[in-house]
């Protein structure tokens, strides 16, 4: 009996020790080597080129501040975990990020719905989030009030959504759309309400609005209904699995009018999905283009094909400059405690980026410019930059 006593004792103090000596405490370590920073990806799933891309882009910019000497002297690091494009699995992801591996901010995810399902952890936790993607206005102000924890490197929905009802007025001349929303995103339903807002502005009349849900492969009695409403043209906020099978089966049925839409466009299995024909006459709203002849954005499209092969896309680029931005953060407030974190991104001024300029307002919104991209036998073909 005794004996059996003092050898939980024994273990008791071995653990305890243990955790000393790793600094597995409540909060970061702060004289740790590395500087661990949370990525909360779409690795797997749905939309998990969205994640992919995102990651490479965070990745790049750290490798390069890493070579450069690090950040406070550090290495900065990034821990991933696959949220696997679902709302439930990213509130796992960020529990685990912050608990497990104790990180002092996490990165991600890249779809509004699962950065949502993200933002309670963080602010019960005290832990900043930071979408570089997430569009809907809901991320970062909650029924009128600032989320003190959360935070993004993007612009937002309306300015998608008035972007595309101005290019469809003026550019495309329409006076009637149908919309097409995903019912299953919270994003969709942000930008339908942005775009119809301002497309009756203009001057416009929205003739109908239908719906769909994520995973869906057959939208052809919806679209046929579509068809009849005879619109000008047809706005789909949606990613890019359920965009590429919406304009091939659209074109199937003969609906030629303008597709248009937003970032969720942004993928080459758009082009995969829908064929080359398909997507012509299609134009949507985008963060940047690779095509952009700014000397930024050439030297980023660089290096980042010279990283991984291929050309970034706007997640790249997004995932690129949030990476940009957690650093200038972590520099400023000389420090890795998730609060010093949290004011110093709050106070991020006139921080230039690949993608524009970032000065955080006050609901933790960069304000920042946007472009309109057409396709044209497959290719993306930047049309116009669009300022605030
Ligand atoms: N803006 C999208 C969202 O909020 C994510 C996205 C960003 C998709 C950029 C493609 C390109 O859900």
């Amino acid at each position: 009996m005794l004996k059996k006593k003092s050898l939980i004792g024994l273990l008791t103090a071995v653990s305890l020790l243990g955790v000393m000596l790793t600094g597995c405490g409540s909060t970061p370590a702060a004289d740790s080597k590395e500087i661990k920073i949370g990525g909360n990806f779409e690795l797997t799933g749905g939309v998990a080129n969205y994640g992919k891309q995102t990651m490479n882009g965070v990745q790049l910019a750290f490798k390069e501040a890493n070579a450069a000497g690090g950040v406070l002297g550090k290495k900065i690091v990034l821990v991933t975990a696959d949220n696997k494009s679902e709302p439930s699995e990213a509130t796992n992801a960020i529990t685990k990020l912050i608990t497990q591996d104790k990180v002092s901010l996490v990165m991600g995810p890249v779809a509004s719905s699962n950065v949502l399902a993200t933002l309670q952890v963080g602010q019960d936790n005290k832990i900043p989030v930071i979408t570089a993607t997430g569009t809907n206005t809901k991320i970062t102000v909650d029924n009128g009030k600032v989320r003190p924890y959360a935070f993004r490197s993007c612009f937002i929905d309306p300015f998608q959504g008035t972007v595309m009802a101005n290019f469809a007025t003026k550019t495309l001349k329409a006076k009637t759309a149908v919309i097409f929303i995903d019912n299953s995103s919270d994003y969709s339903k942000g930008l339908a309400e942005s775009f119809e807002a301002q497309f009756v502005k203009d001057g416009g009349t929205i003739v109908g609005k239908e719906a769909f849900l994520q995973k869906d492969q057959d939208f052809k009695s919806t679209l046929t209904k579509i068809k009849v409403m005879n619109a000008d043209t047809i706005f789909i906020p949606a990613y890019y699995e359920e965009v590429g099978k919406i304009a091939k089966q659209a074109r199937e049925l003969g609906i030629n009018v303008p597709l248009i839409g937003t970032d969720g466009f942004d993928d080459p299995k758009v082009v995969e999905i829908a064929g080359v024909e398909a997507l012509n006459n299609t134009f949507f709203s985008n963060h940047y283009s690779a095509q952009d002849t700014d000397p930024r954005i050439q030297k980023f499209v660089a290096a980042f094909k010279a990283e991984y092969g291929q050309e970034p896309n706007a997640l790249a680029a997004l995932g690129y400059d949030a990476a940009l931005m957690v650093i200038d953060s972590i520099k400023r407030a000389n420090s890795t405690d998730p609060a010093k974190l949290r004011d110093a991104l709050e106070q991020t001024k006139d921080l230039q980026v690949v993608t524009g300029v970032i000065t955080m307002d006050a609901n933790h919104n960069p304000i920042k410019s946007g472009v309109v991209i057409e396709m044209k036998d497959g290719k993306q073909v930047f049309k116009e930059k669009i300022n605030p």
